[in-house]
């Protein structure tokens, strides 16, 4: 499993916090940014995110923003991603068992770093569950 993980101005910190998670665990990952707290324009970065999870079945993407709503309605645009926000752990293995997320958003001004990091473990190791859930997912994709 690889990461793809970008973000805004607004989710520079909690980007960095991730990043951290991942060298100590060794889950290897590519950041695109951006690294300055220049204004930016999230959709560019989303899309970029989703491209590459799109284009390898082994890689998840990750979108930090203020929110993580932006980043989530723009990555939802694109067909084949299953982007989620998630604020909490019950979450945050509920979309990857049910809804397959791909793609999780985070809100750097609305969820803490402990809790960030808490939530990016759990949906990391949840497993997409088969059944009547690749059923719902499927006719998502529809
Ligand atoms: C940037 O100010 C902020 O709007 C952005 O990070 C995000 O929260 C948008 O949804």
């Amino acid at each position: 499993m690889k990461i793809a993980i970008a973000n805004d101005h607004g989710g520079i910190e909690l980007k960095k916090t991730l990043v951290t998670y991942f060298e100590e665990q060794g889950i290897p990952y590519t950041d695109f940014g951006v690294s300055t707290s220049d204004s930016v324009d999230y959709p560019g970065y989303a899309k970029t995110v989703c491209k590459e999870v799109l284009a390898d079945d082994d890689t998840l993407g990750i979108l930090c923003c203020g929110t993580g709503i932006g980043m989530s309605i723009a990555a939802n645009k694109v067909k084949g991603i299953r982007a989620a926000v998630v604020g909490d752990v019950f979450s945050a293995q509920a979309t990857r068992e049910h809804n397959h997320s791909n793609v999780l958003c985070l809100g750097e001004r609305v969820t803490g770093p402990g809790l960030a990091v808490l939530i990016t473990e759990t949906w990391l190791k949840a497993t997409p569950l088969d059944g009547r859930h690749q059923n719902r997912v499927d006719q998502l994709e529809d």
